[in-house]
């Protein structure tokens, strides 16, 4: 990210110098020629690596042989999580609840949409209440996320709590933030009490930005670092059979961001923290993004030390297979080898898709080379490879069970 930066920077320099040059008489011709080789070469990198593709749907011809389709009953039997956020669809849809056994609320379950117009005070469990016990009715295992998020107050404003923070004087503001944490935690958990059963208690607490070290947010900021261990200790008192995670996106599992959340993980194991397992979100949107083996020895640190793991916000952007042949087809055999890696360890408990069709993806709000299409079904609600093959792959695992 900080190489990113850099170069958008000099690039904003040129840019801006070569206008410059344009206005000053004597150096007109020199800022012309810049500015000139500027647009070309921004012209050729938009056409080679930007300029939106459209790859032949090769998959139209077997979607009447997959559309019936049932993961499930194969994650059910093996005891599997294959699970989504909604996505724009019901969780009733027979769509959803044939194909996942699991569901994590999208942003229903988080701080700010949980307080009544969102403002911090009074709790509306409305929305999130339809949306649990529509799960539940259909037997679909709910995740919970998230108890306490830095980004989403410091990035997304949802809630502000560094605003609210400032509506009282400096020295109450620890006091005012440990207070509304504390509150938030046993708020939550005794409304979802008996509902919910895993949580994801702390989100993204390591710097994607400054790798190695501890997010800095507005919780490190006021309450010290200590607040995600303080985070599992409240919630294991409110409810001591919850399964509580720590969940991370890890983008290289062999740098320092990766390495620093392994050893965070491995402190609070060490201090005796209840923490029962690991989320690893696992949002493939770049090529450099690791090889399967990386991800798979990577998942290995988690279960080594007795936790479970589970990806939970899995998705592989279409454009990322641009090469292949049929990109649609490679984007499904990586979910397959993917999901296979994690089967293969016993404690790595379930995968999560953080989309349900390619209509409602988070990615398409960022400036990635479009396709990104992450999904198992197109806008059409049509079966791709990614859902041919993750079913291939559960029927597989649980037939080559049930032969032992
Ligand atoms: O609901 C409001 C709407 O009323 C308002 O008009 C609109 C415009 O501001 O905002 C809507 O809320 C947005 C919400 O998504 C629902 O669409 C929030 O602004 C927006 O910030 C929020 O983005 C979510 C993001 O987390 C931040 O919470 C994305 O949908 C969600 O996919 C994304 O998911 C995160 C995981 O929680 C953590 N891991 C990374 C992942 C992707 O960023």
């Amino acid at each position: 990210m900080g190489i990113i930066i850099i170069i958008v920077t000099v690039i904003a320099v040129v840019v801006i110098g070569s206008i410059v040059m344009i206005f000053i008489k004597k150096l007109r011709k020199a800022g012309l020629m810049i500015f000139g080789s500027l647009i070309i070469i921004f012209i050729v990198v938009w056409d080679l690596f930007f300029k939106p593709k459209q790859y032949e749907k090769t998959y139209l011809q077997n979607v009447s042989e997959w559309k019936g389709l049932n993961i499930r009953q194969y994650a059910d039997s093996i005891v599997f999580y294959i699970g989504a956020i909604p996505g724009g669809t019901e969780i009733g849809d027979p769509l959803f609840s044939n194909n996942f056994n699991s569901v994590t609320p999208e942003n229903a379950l988080k701080m700010g949409p949980l307080f009544k117009g969102g403002s911090i005070g009074e709790y509306d469990f409305s929305s999130a209440d339809k949306l649990v016990d529509q799960a539940l009715a259909k037997n679909l295992r709910v995740r919970g996320h998230t108890l306490v998020w830095g980004k989403q107050s410091d990035m997304f404003k949802n809630p502000d709590l560094r605003k609210w923070l400032e509506t009282f004087p400096k020295e109450e503001r620890t006091m005012q933030l440990k207070e509304l944490t504390d509150s938030h935690i046993v708020t939550v958990l005794n409304h979802f009490r008996g509902r919910i059963k895993t949580w994801d208690c702390v989100n993204e607490p390591t710097s994607f930005i400054k790798k190695g070290e501890i997010e800095h947010n507005v919780y490190s900021e006021y309450l010290g670092e200590n607040y995600i261990a303080e985070a599992f200790i409240l919630a294991h008192s409110v409810d001591s059979s919850l399964k509580l995670f720590l969940n991370e996106q890890i983008t290289n599992y062999n740098d320092k961001q990766a390495d620093s959340f392994a050893e965070l993980v491995r402190n609070l194991k060490n201090s005796n923290v209840p923490i029962n397992g690991v989320g690893i979100q696992s949002h493939i949107l770049t090529k450099t993004d690791t090889a399967i083996i990386d991800h798979q020895n990577y998942i290995k640190i988690f279960t080594d030390m007795g936790l479970e793991v589970e990806i939970t916000e899995l998705d592989i952007r279409l454009r990322i297979f641009d090469a292949a042949k049929d990109p649609y087809d490679a984007q499904g055999r990586y979910y397959s080898r993917l999901i296979e890696a994690c089967i293969a360890n016993p404690l790595c408990k379930g995968v999560t898709f953080w989309g349900f069709s390619d209509d409602k993806c988070w990615i398409d709000n960022y400036p990635f080379p479009k396709p990104n299409e992450p999904y198992f079904f197109d806008p059409e609600m049509k079966p791709k490879p990614a859902f041919y093959e993750v079913y291939k792959t559960l029927k597989y695992s649980f037939e080559s069970r049930t032969r032992k």
